[in-house]
């Protein structure tokens, strides 16, 4: 079977990279794909958002399956689109898609179905969020209700700050009209971030292993927010209890609350969880994979990934959940290399040297997010450029092997965190000492 990936980070990369491993998958396609892809598979010069062109390609090449990377195509009804001509394809309705691409659905949905999450209001007039950010006690969190890739969310310290928020979001529309016209003012958490994935198909919800990303730009969690430096799996800190309160109090409520709306999600359900004092509560929702977390989520995944998505696409995921999924049991570390300015301007077209050396360490994968071919060379194509990616005995030896590969590569410019999944080791106590023998 052929199958369309679309999108072109590392994401995508890690997806395509794992699906071409299918025994029953034909050619890969990636729209557009970067350097990696190209070497998994054939790249298309097609966006994410041209989904005539999409289509086209898609019936002209025999694509069996469509898998959907980035949320801008879910948002838009790609996959309404694709579904209305008769193909598959894995994600969300663009109705369904509404939990990421709409904060203020999210919430009055997780308010609805009594789903943890912090206290909130939403406005439509900036007068009326001013008035009410007077009155609050600090810090709060004003957000746009809209995609912002990731920058909608402004963390508050007083109520200078929060209506200098407010004007940014609905008065000056920095983030997008649409995406300002309502805003979702908020309670600051406080606690460990979690990231927990589960695919879900009608009355079936599958968790896949918790993960932890790393959102700021420099170590110790220093500087602006971005997509993401750095991500580990499994995350320690989210135990198996706590993931079953997570999939009782959290993802069954979400799921059914969905359907009941009559927009029932289908596809990967992400879960943006604090784990506060008081328990875990929801930060967001995301209506697709997570990137970085979905390279050392693949690089653990043992079993079929096109089996499964399919399985997610024709409702039959009850099947897949009654045999369970089987994992890598060890560890795997992803740490970002950027380029100089990221998550601000930076410029493009370096050339990236050592990814050979690098991809012969064992267990390493070296996933690209920002890269694109120019004659013989790899050049730096975006703010992220790789996700260098390792499996180990233990997180501490994942973490050595990721930083081991990072060392062999180099572009100029090139930033990365050093402490990406330190916190993890340190929250991952030694085994016992074995008992004397008596
Ligand atoms: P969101 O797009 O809503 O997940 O926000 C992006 C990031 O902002 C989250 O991953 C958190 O790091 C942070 N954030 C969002 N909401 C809150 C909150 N209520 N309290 C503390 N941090 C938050
Ligand atoms: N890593 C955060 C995200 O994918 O939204």
């Amino acid at each position: 079977m052929n199958v369309l990936v679309i999108g072109r980070g590392g994401r995508e990369h890690a997806l395509a990279w794992k699906l071409a491993q299918s025994p029953r998958a034909g050619t890969l396609f990636c729209a557009p794909g970067n350097a990696g892809t190209a070497r998994v598979g054939v790249n298309v010069p097609i966006e994410p958002n041209e989904f005539a062109k999409l289509i086209a390609f898609a019936r002209k090449n025999a694509v069996g399956l469509t898998v959907v990377g980035p949320e801008d195509p879910l948002a838009g009804g790609i996959v309404d689109a694709f579904q209305a001509s008769g193909l598959r394809i894995f994600g969300p309705s663009r109705s369904a898609a509404r939990i990421e691409s709409s904060k203020v659905f999210a919430k009055q949905l997780m308010r609805h179905a009594d789903v943890p999450t912090a206290e909130f209001r939403v406005f439509d007039y900036p007068a009326a969020a001013r008035a009410y950010v007077e009155t609050r006690e600090y810090p709060v969190v004003v957000k746009a209700d809209g995609l912002a890739a990731g920058k909608g969310v402004l963390v508050c310290r007083n109520s200078e700050d929060a209506i200098r928020a407010i004007d940014r979001i609905m008065v000056r529309e920095e983030f997008g009209g649409a995406a300002g016209r309502n805003v979702v003012v908020e309670k600051r958490l406080e606690g460990p971030e979690v990231s927990l994935f589960a695919l879900v198909a009608g009355r079936t919800i599958l968790p896949l292993p918790p993960s932890q990303d790393h959102k700021p730009a420099f170590d110790g969690d220093q500087g602006p927010n971005t997509g993401g430096m750095g991500a580990y799996c499994p995350a320690p800190i989210a135990t198996p209890e706590l993931l079953a309160q997570v999939e009782q109090s959290i993802l069954v409520p979400t799921v059914h609350a969905m359907k009941r709306k009559r927009t029932p999600f289908r596809g990967l359900l992400y879960a943006g969880l604090m784990l506060t004092d008081q328990g875990p509560r929801v930060l967001e929702f995301n209506c697709r994979f997570g990137d970085p977390e979905t390279q050392p989520l693949m690089m653990r995944w043992r079993g079929d990934l096109l089996d499964v998505l399919e399985a997610v696409v024709d409702d039959r995921l009850d099947e897949i959940a009654e045999a369970g999924l089987e994992w890598d049991p060890r560890p795997a570390v992803c740490v970002i290399l950027a380029s100089a300015g990221y998550p601000g301007a930076y410029a493009k077209g370096k050339t990236i040297s050592g990814l050979d050396e690098a991809a012969r360490i064992p267990d390493v994968q070296v996933f690209h997010s920002g890269t694109r071919i120019e004659g013989n060379r790899i050049v730096t194509d975006g703010g992220r450029v790789l996700g260098v990616t390792a499996l180990g005995e233990t997180i501490a030896d994942a973490r050595r092997r990721a930083y081991q590969a990072v060392e062999c590569i180099s572009f100029p410019g090139m930033h990365y965190r050093r402490d990406i999944a330190a916190r993890a080791e340190l929250s991952v106590t030694p085994p016992a000492p074995a008992a004397p023998p008596t």
